[in-house]
């Protein structure tokens, strides 16, 4: 679907914009807002490219530039981080030997930390994509990067 089908699906309503920026992103492969889908949208929507961009930029859930096709994200707020949340980063680099913030060489997964994913009673967590792990330890941590490997194989 190009860029302009995934727009004219939403109402030109400013209140829809968080829907456009999300339909965007997903449905690039690189899994995020490219400056063209910026632009289609503020145009969609009669606002400035800079308003919609500003929107962008503060989401932390949205991306301006490629990442892998699965997103990591670590939640690094209090309670997981006195539950030992670094080891478990720790981990997740060498598993996918990247640093937080890169994307792996074959673009399958890109790291990123998040704030309090709601999910404290079962500290420490992530998510990857949409699905939420908790009860995090590095032996885990290989079982689901593995998991995840083996379906891309597929
Ligand atoms: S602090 Fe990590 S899920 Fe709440």
């Amino acid at each position: 679907m190009s860029t302009q089908e995934i727009i004219q699906q939403f109402e030109p309503k400013q209140h829809n914009l968080l829907h456009i920026l999300h339909a965007l992103q997903d449905a690039h492969p690189e899994n995020y807002i490219t400056e063209e889908a910026l632009e289609a949208a503020a145009g969609h929507l009669g606002v400035t490219k800079s308003t919609v961009y500003g929107v962008a930029r503060y989401y932390t859930m949205f991306s301006l530039k490629p990442r892998g096709k699965h997103i990591i994200r670590v939640c690094a707020s209090p309670v997981c981080e006195l539950l030992h949340v670094n080891d478990i980063i720790a981990a997740l680099e060498e598993e996918l030997s990247i640093k937080t913030g890169e994307t792996t060489k074959d673009g399958l997964f890109t790291l990123e930390l998040s704030e309090c994913l709601g999910q404290c009673q079962e500290a420490p967590s992530m998510m990857i994509n949409d699905k939420i792990f908790n009860n995090l330890t590095s032996a885990r941590i290989r079982e689901v990067i593995q998991s995840f490997k083996d379906e891309a194989r597929k």
